[in-house]
């Protein structure tokens, strides 16, 4: 990050203790850091404080006589190579997404051409209140980005969405950002491995998939600059570095963990193999083997991919199909049943490559367009399905 220009705003919230570490970390960096507080920030931190860290003075004031002889709000907003707002508060959110230039931090917000970026920290119920719901979407449609919030403890003493990213997450995504990438704006959910639906307490139902298909489309995504989160069914593998991992057991678990998470998010992938149905009654004691016949009555889990695909303000989907024939027509006709973006469609169950094995064959399907990629390990073939997918992203705007 050296010589970078970071303009780190800093609004009113408790995480806003955090902002102190994360304009050391940029500071150690190489960067140089401005800091330009809320009123409601300097609530919760002192100027005095973040100016010792950042060695330059904290701005606050709009109608400052000083700075605003040489258009103090203009100077600043071009002197930024990036504006980075951690926390982002609920409120200062709504008043960006209304367009509001109503203190010096919202108007340098509008007048930067610099990338913008929020790191949203507040109460989970704040967090998933339309109001805020509608004001992420605007923002993010207008392109400015939103990493976080993570999900867990909150100050209020109660858990769920709504923490503010760590400072050292935060590093790592301004240091992806600046260096560029094919998906260095974006923030992407993907699901990966097999579910497991329990029958007693010690059998379930699964499937064969290995989770190596998913596990390395998060790595190829993360290495194009992309904030990724990975939520995954049990599967064998390491968890890969610089991805924020959701393990889950269940299909129902897999759909609550990708809902709490999917409207952050730009991009979601669903590469996990869910299981298609569940045990109805799951037994509370192991099943004694008595009868010659036993019956285990199934009911449909939810279609995750479906869901999301069909929300509101959806996000960029990006489905998967493994067949045992007829593949790019069964995955043309999910695709359209679905309502996704794009698709990629593979044969399971063939000699070479699908479920458990360390090589794959694709063909990308989005409307008006397919691409095949050949026989090739996974982790090259995710290489060319992230760059493959930045273009169709692209054009989709
Ligand atoms: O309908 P089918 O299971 O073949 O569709 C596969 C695609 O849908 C994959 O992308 C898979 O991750 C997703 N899916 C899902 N939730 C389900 C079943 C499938 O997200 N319950």
């Amino acid at each position: 990050m050296n010589g970078k220009r970071v303009l780190v705003g800093v609004t009113g919230g408790i995480a806003a203790y955090k902002s102190v570490e994360l304009v050391r970390l940029l500071r150690r960096a190489g960067a140089e850091v401005q800091v330009v507080v809320t009123r409601a920030a300097t609530e919760f931190i002192t100027p005095m404080t973040l100016q010792a860290i950042s060695g330059r003075v904290v701005r606050q004031q709009l109608f400052d006589p000083v700075n605003e002889a040489a258009m103090g709000h203009i100077e600043l907003a071009r002197w930024a190579d990036l504006v980075l707002v951690a926390p982002a508060s609920a409120d200062f959110m709504a008043r960006l997404a209304a367009g509001m230039a109503d203190d010096l931090l919202t108007t340098l917000s509008l007048a930067t051409e610099a990338p913008l970026v929020l790191a949203p920290a507040m109460n989970r119920a704040m967090w998933r209140n339309p109001a805020t719901r509608e004001n992420v979407a605007r923002l993010i449609r207008r392109g400015i980005r939103m990493w976080g919030p993570a999900v867990g403890d909150q100050a209020c003493g109660e858990q769920g969405p709504g923490r503010m990213l760590e400072p050292a997450q935060l590093i790592d995504q301004v240091q992806r950002l600046l260096a560029g990438g094919l998906f260095s704006d974006v923030q992407l959910l993907i699901t990966a491995g097999p579910t497991r639906e329990a029958i007693d307490p010690v059998r379930f139902l699964s499937n064969r998939s290995s989770g190596k298909m998913g596990y390395a489309l998060a790595r190829s995504f993360a290495a194009q600059g992309a904030l990724v989160t990975l939520v995954s069914g049990p599967v064998s593998l390491q968890e890969p570095p610089g991805i924020n991992c959701v393990q889950v057991e269940t299909a129902l678990q897999m759909r609550a963990a990708v809902m709490e998470r999917v409207a952050a998010c730009n991009i979601f992938v669903a590469c996990a193999a869910v299981a298609d149905y569940r045990p109805l009654e799951v037994m509370a004691r192991k099943i004694k083997k008595q009868a010659q016949r036993l019956r285990i009555e199934l009911i449909r889990n939810p279609d995750i991919l479906a869901e999301v695909a069909a929300m509101d303000v959806a996000p960029f989907t990006l489905g998967f199909a493994a067949e045992t024939e007829r593949p790019v027509e069964q995955a043309e006709q999910k695709r359209i049943s679905k309502g996704v973006d794009a698709i990629a469609a593979n044969l399971v169950a063939a000699a070479e490559g699908g479920f458990e094995r360390d090589e794959n064959a694709l063909t990308l399907l989005w409307e008006g367009g397919r691409k095949q990629l050949p026989m090739m390990e996974k982790g090259l073939l995710a290489d060319e399905l992230v760059k493959q997918m930045a273009e169709i992203y692209a054009k989709k705007g």
